[in-house]
């Protein structure tokens, strides 16, 4: 952090890449090669592309996991490296495909959204989430123990209880990292559904292992060989009958034959 370092103020909640180049540092392959992107306010932006592209690299320079080899990334027009981490911190929630509960209550484990939130706010925030009543039908409610020791939770259900922590911190940026991607379908649809409320009047970044959930994102981007190679909405980039295309009849087919 520099010094001098104030909060960031005024959260809109708009994201600019300013020519981001990015290779991690102990081996010198770019990841990122001058992107430049800038997500408006409440903006839900789809990234997609293969494996390996740079997709999760991409969002973890926005809470700063990582800073850009070249470039500069602004929120709301404040470069992110002149703000505290503090600040920037409560501004981002990630959601990520594994879920961190710690050894300790229902309670514990979401209350670690805000700490010294109520449990009035814990409960209402477990609503939103739809994890109330799984937790209402634990032996001991919101005091039950779950983590290494405790009771044992399926992943939809660690899943939502990362989602109410979420909730709770009520951040204006949300980033969505194949946050479904482990769960079966059933919980899947329940998670999707959390996530759905949970983005809902707050920018965005969603990367998705399926491409049918990202359908209705205002802008998709394909994320490859480094760069965006293409972006547009879901009839936009079919039309093209580039990357986009290819990537999503090659899954379609797939999804049926599953
Ligand atoms: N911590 C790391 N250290 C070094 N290289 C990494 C690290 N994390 C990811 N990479 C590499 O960066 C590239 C992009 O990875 P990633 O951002 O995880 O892609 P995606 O999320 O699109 O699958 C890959 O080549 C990957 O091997
Ligand atoms: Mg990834």
């Amino acid at each position: 952090m520099k010094r001098g370092a104030r909060p960031l103020t005024k959260i809109d909640g708009e994201i600019s890449f300013e020519d981001v180049s990015f290779e991690y540092p102990d081996d010198r392959n770019p990841v990122l090669s001058h992107i430049n992107l800038r997500i408006r306010p409440g903006e839900k932006v789809a990234l997609v592309g293969p494996s390996g592209g740079g997709k999760t690299t991409l969002c973890s320079l926005v809470p700063r996991f990582y800073d850009p080899t070249e470039g500069r990334i602004l929120i709301d027009g404040q470069d992110i490296r002149e703000v505290t981490l503090k600040s920037l911190r409560s501004t981002v929630g990630v959601v990520q495909q594994d879920v961190y509960l710690f050894s300790g209550t229902v309670f514990e484990n979401i209350e670690y959204g805000r700490p010294g939130a109520s449990m009035e706010e814990v409960v209402s925030a477990a609503r939103m989430a739809g994890a109330h009543e799984f937790i209402t039908g634990l032996k001991d409610g919101y005091n039950t123990y779950v983590g290494e020791r405790g009771v044992k939770l399926s992943g939809g259900q660690k899943q939502r209880i990362s989602i109410a922590r979420v909730f709770l911190k009520n951040p204006p940026v949300l980033i969505l990292d194949e946050a479904t991607s482990a769960l079966d379908n059933e919980s899947e649809q329940l998670v999707s559904q959390s996530l759905e409320r949970l983005s809902k009047g707050r920018t965005t970044v969603t990367i998705a292992h399926r491409l049918t959930t990202i359908q209705n994102a205002d802008r998709i981007l394909v994320l490859s060989d480094n760069s965006i190679a293409e972006e547009g909405n879901h009839e936009e980039l079919l039309l093209k009958k580039g990357m986009y295309y290819q990537l999503y009849t090659s899954v379609s087919e797939a999804e049926k034959n599953t």
